[in-house]
């Protein structure tokens, strides 16, 4: 399935990588939603403690996500096309997540591990343009300077490599939540 949603982006969004970032950033804040919203669920069905550690991980990955998508939608302005597309990607893949989580929940967190890698391996990419100058490495936007803490004279390079590295951690906490469910 990553592989298959990788051709398809890949197809689409041909060396425009500001572009891809916005699209697939509005994809990216879904699932953890959707994992916090239904762990929070099954602490109340179950009555138990011992979730609020992962509720609260899963919602601050859906808050760390729709920030990427913030700090991109400043350096991209998507199209119409884009636009709609974003729209129906949200219902589809939200429902389509929803179901996956509920009757598949490790397979969800893997798959998600697995989407996660090849976000690393894609601003990679965009990293690699952007410092060999085929992209303007322009001023990074001020919003993301302060989230990250970056300095003032932080370019769209610091930026990448900033969101990269939360791309890593969401990898890392959702292969560790499969190996573990
Ligand atoms: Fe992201
Ligand atoms: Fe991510």
């Amino acid at each position: 399935m990553t592989k298959f949603f990788r051709l398809i982006a890949d197809t689409f969004f041909v060396n425009r990588y500001g572009h891809r970032a916005v699209v697939l950033e509005t994809v990216a804040g879904v699932p953890g939603m959707v994992a916090g919203v239904l762990m929070h669920f099954k602490s109340l069905r179950s009555m138990k403690t011992g979730y609020g550690e992962s509720i609260r991980e899963m919602l601050a990955e859906a808050e760390n996500e729709r920030m990427h998508l913030m700090f991109f939608i400043e350096i991209a302005k998507p199209n119409r096309f884009e636009r709609i597309l974003v729209l129906f990607a949200q219902v589809i893949f939200g429902v389509f997540y929803l179901f996956m989580y509920l009757f598949f929940t490790r397979t969800a967190h893997r798959m998600i591990g697995y989407f996660e890698d090849e976000a690393v391996i894609s601003y990679t990419e965009y990293l690699k343009i952007v410092e060999n100058g085929e992209v303007e490495n322009f001023q990074a936007p001020l919003l993301a300077i302060n989230y990250y803490n970056l300095d003032r004279n932080a370019k769209l390079s610091d930026l990448i490599k900033a969101v990269r590295n939360d791309e890593q951690k969401h990898s890392e906490t959702n292969h560790a939540y499969a190996d573990n469910y």
